[in-house]
């Protein structure tokens, strides 16, 4: 559908083709002498309109009422230009096939507007509609355009693990990874998805990986400087895991992230990077998924193709984080948590900096006080901040967190002490720093929260398949 509606005259260059559509029926109506069934194939916002005469093979089905919302279809015939003013062309039906019926009674996906806490939980029907479509087309575009730039610019993907030892934010927000042993009165041979998975009773827990202690990962980060040490320029593109009790409409429990690691590079280099990966994938999304992005300008936020364009072609303004702190300080706004030098910035200073202060464009806020970042980030010259960068947009708040990393051994030795973190299990990592350590930089991107910021959709929930949060991982 996507390939007939979307042409340069909405269809009209084909009109005359025998075609076939395979897909699910949006709306049937049905006349005295024909019927109009408007059917969805995923392909596109777009339904394309099926006229079927009484006198169509299969039309008994329309008499019969078994051509219902949801249903799936085959339909066959010649693409004419349509009489009706909501579309310029539909298809003139010689044969209707119905594949699987759908109880238009129990059928949960209706016409009507379905609020999306209702469409969370039916996630295994939320993807027939509009919305859902959209998101999962634009999502899909973006991870498309998110490797086509690398490869571009010449940076190697690089696969990083989900079970690991290491803590990389250090922050204690991980997973562990559990071996499940039956119970000696089970039989030891019956598969675990036979067995109910509760505490008690039917299964031993041993808190470990094989004897180990592991976790998933929280970040790729560790691993992708590995290979930008050897490699030069890198990135992961994958799951990640965050043990974090957070009810909020922009964290996840599971959650994609893109993780450049730029060797022989400083921070200027990775914020350039950071703004031309973000320029480049909005402005390949505005370009090759129009109908998805007028539909969200439509139905989801007025004005997103207007703001996104801004994004691509206007330059994103930098402030360091004493200066933000101070501009914070001075706003005509009450904040929930007052700021002073030496906090973190929570999403209300976040979002003020970027919607207000500077009027809707992203913000990259650089150097940070030490106390508040990871081990790893490297210690500027005045003892007390970090190379480190976030990069701020409208609406969602933090969309990427970077730095420069430690590439001196000595100081990140003394860091890593300081911090009371164990020395011995960063071995590896600090062998970067004996054999040809060079300065190198990186940043990671929540993948869900570019696709909120890209389709305007609010909740976090809505932009990820199968979303993962406190209490939900059905599906
Ligand atoms: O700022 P974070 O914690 O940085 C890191 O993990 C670094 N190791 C990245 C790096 O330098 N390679 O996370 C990076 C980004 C955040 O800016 C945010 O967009 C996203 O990951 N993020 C989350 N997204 C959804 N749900 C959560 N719970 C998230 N936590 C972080
Ligand atoms: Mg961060």
């Amino acid at each position: 559908i996507a390939d007939i509606k979307g042409g340069p005259q909405g269809g009209l260059e084909r009109v005359g083709e025998y075609m076939l559509v395979r897909g699910w029926v949006r709306t049937c109506r049905s006349q005295k002498t024909f019927a109009f069934i408007e059917v969805n194939d995923g392909s596109a916002v777009s339904n394309l309109q099926a006229v079927v005469n009484t006198n169509v093979e299969g039309y008994n089905e329309v008499e019969a009422g078994r051509v219902t919302t949801g249903a799936s279809v085959s339909i066959e015939g010649v693409l004419v230009e349509s009489q009706g003013s909501k579309q310029k062309v539909e298809l003139q039906a010689s044969k209707l096939l119905l594949i699987g019926g759908s109880d238009a009674a129990t059928f949960p996906v209706q016409k009507k507007r379905l609020s999306r806490e209702y469409l969370r939980s039916i996630a295994h029907l939320r993807p027939r509609t509009n919305t859902f479509g959209a998101v999962a087309r634009v999502r899909n575009a973006l991870a498309f355009a998110t490797h086509q730039f690398f490869k571009e610019k010449g940076f190697v993907w690089v696969a990083s693990p989900i079970i690991t030892a290491s803590d990389c934010e250090g922050a204690g927000e991980q997973f562990c990874v559990t071996t499940l042993i039956p119970n000696s009165h089970e039989d030891p041979s019956t598969p675990l998805s036979k067995i109910p998975s509760t505490k008690d009773g039917l299964l031993d827990w041993s808190q470990d990986f094989f004897g180990r202690p592991a976790f998933l990962t929280v970040s790729g980060q560790l691993n992708a400087e590995i290979y930008a040490t050897a490699l030069c320029d890198v990135y992961t593109f994958g799951p990640t895991f965050r043990a974090e009790n957070s009810n909020t409409s922009r964290h996840l429990a599971e959650f994609w992230m893109i993780e450049p690691e730029l060797a022989f590079a400083d921070l200027r280099d990775d914020m350039a990077c950071a703004t031309a990966y973000l320029q480049y994938v909005i402005k390949y999304i505005l370009e090759n998924c129009k109908e998805d992005m007028e539909f969200f300008d439509q139905w989801i936020e007025k004005g997103i193709i207007t703001r996104l364009t801004n994004v691509v072609e206007k330059e994103f303004m930098h402030i360091t984080y004493t200066s933000a702190v101070a501009l914070l300080q001075k706003a005509k706004k009450t904040f929930e948590f007052p700021v002073e030098w030496g906090c973190d910035l929570q999403s209300e200073h976040e979002r003020y900096l970027t919607e207000e202060a500077f009027s809707g464009n992203p913000v990259i806020v650089t150097d940070y006080p030490k106390e508040i970042k990871a081990f790893y980030m490297r210690e500027n010259a005045d003892g007390k901040t970090v190379a480190a960068m976030d990069l701020l947009v409208p609406r969602v708040g933090e969309l990427i967190g970077g730095s420069q990393r430690e590439e001196r051994l000595d100081v990140l030795e003394r860091r890593i002490e300081e911090l009371g973190l164990n020395k011995e299990s960063y071995w590896w990592y600090l062998d970067l720093r004996r054999y040809g350590s060079v300065p190198h930089a990186g940043f990671g991107l929540g993948f869900e929260r570019l696709v909120q910021f890209a389709t305007g959709i609010e909740n976090i929930r809505d932009v990820i398949p199968f979303p993962r949060t406190p209490g939900s991982a059905d599906f």
